[in-house]
Parts: structure tokens; C-alpha cells; sequence
């Protein structure tokens, strides 16, 4: 029997047709969702439905290091806002956005459960503390310079 996407030609494995193009690809994009909607003979419009609905799904491809500053109240009352908009100038990018050399996604968190340390930053799983726009750009600077003979990640 025909298989694609690790699931049988059946509408319910939907999810997991998704979930399977995701941990492939790390993203789902518009050709997957048209592929996708395609094998299991589902509406595009369904496809899109439940890839926007569930938060696990992404729709944009993300970079190499996924910076997440915090927004929640230790973090704000401290400058977490000043921070965010820093980045999101100094990268040329909105949250939820990836750079063009697909270095850098920026994602807002409510809480990085390190308020003590707050504002706080996580940059690939590493908690970063008591940061501020100095310090923030030192290490984006500091990860392009060791990225700099990187291929470039662009997704086809
Ligand atoms: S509010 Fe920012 S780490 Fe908790």
C-alpha cells in the first residue's frame, strides 16, 4: 500500500502526515500543505486549518538559533519590551520572523520560568539573565562571527 509522509493514504492520519513533514523539514510549507492535501484527498483549507490551530505546527521556516525573549511581568517591568524591540530592530525582523540568512528566528514567551534573572533571554535553550541591549547584541555579534563560514540554511 501507497505511504507518504510516514502515514497510509487515509484523511485521519492528517495530524500525523503533518507532525511527520515537520520533524523532516522543521517547518510546513505552502508545497507540503498542497502535497499533503493532495495524498490524504482533504480541502487545502483543512490542511491549513488544523497546521494554524495546533501551536506545534509552524508555517515559516525557522533559523539555526531561536532567540525567545520574555515578556512576562518580571521580565517586562525590567525592560523585556525595550529588548524585544531592540532585536527585532537590530535583526530587521518582527516575532515569529527569520532572518534571511536563516540565522535567526525570534519568538516572545510569557515566562522563561528564570524571572529572578529577569529580563531574560533564551537563545537555543540557554537562559541568558539580567540582559539588556549592550549585552544582547555582543552575543548576536559574537554567533555571526562564528557562523560567518556557515553554508547558507535557506530553505528551498
Ligand atoms: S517573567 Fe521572564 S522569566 Fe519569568
Amino acid at each position: 500500500m501507497e505511504e507518504k509522509f510516514g502515514v497510509p493514504k487515509d484523511p485521519s492520519y492528517l495530524i500525523k502526515a503533518l507532525q511527520h513533514i515537520q520533524e523532516e523539514k522543521g517547518y510546513i510549507s505552502m508545497k507540503d500543505a498542497l502535497d499533503v492535501a493532495e495524498y490524504l484527498d482533504v480541502p487545502l483549507s483543512k490542511v491549513y486549518g488544523v497546521a494554524t490551530f495546533y501551536e506545534q505546527f509552524r508555517l515559516k521556516p525557522r533559523g539555526k538559533y531561536i532567540i525567545r525573549v520574555c515578556q512576562g511581568t518580571a521580565c517586562h517591568v525590567k525592560g523585556g519590551k525595550t529588548l524585544l524591540d531592540f532585536l527585532k530592530d537590530f535583526l530587521g525582523i518582527g516575532v515569529g520572523e527569520t532572518t534571511d540568512d536563516c540565522l535567526f528566528t525570534i519568538e516572545r514567551v510569557a515566562c522563561l520560568g528564570a524571572c529572578a534573572l529577569a529580563p531574560a533571554v533564551e537563545i537555543n535553550g540557554k537562559i541568558y539573565g539580567k540582559m539588556n541591549p549592550d549585552k544582547l547584541r555582543d552575543i548576536i555579534i559574537e554567533i555571526k562571527e562564528a557562523e560567518k563560514n556557515a553554508k547558507s540554511c535557506k530553505p528551498v
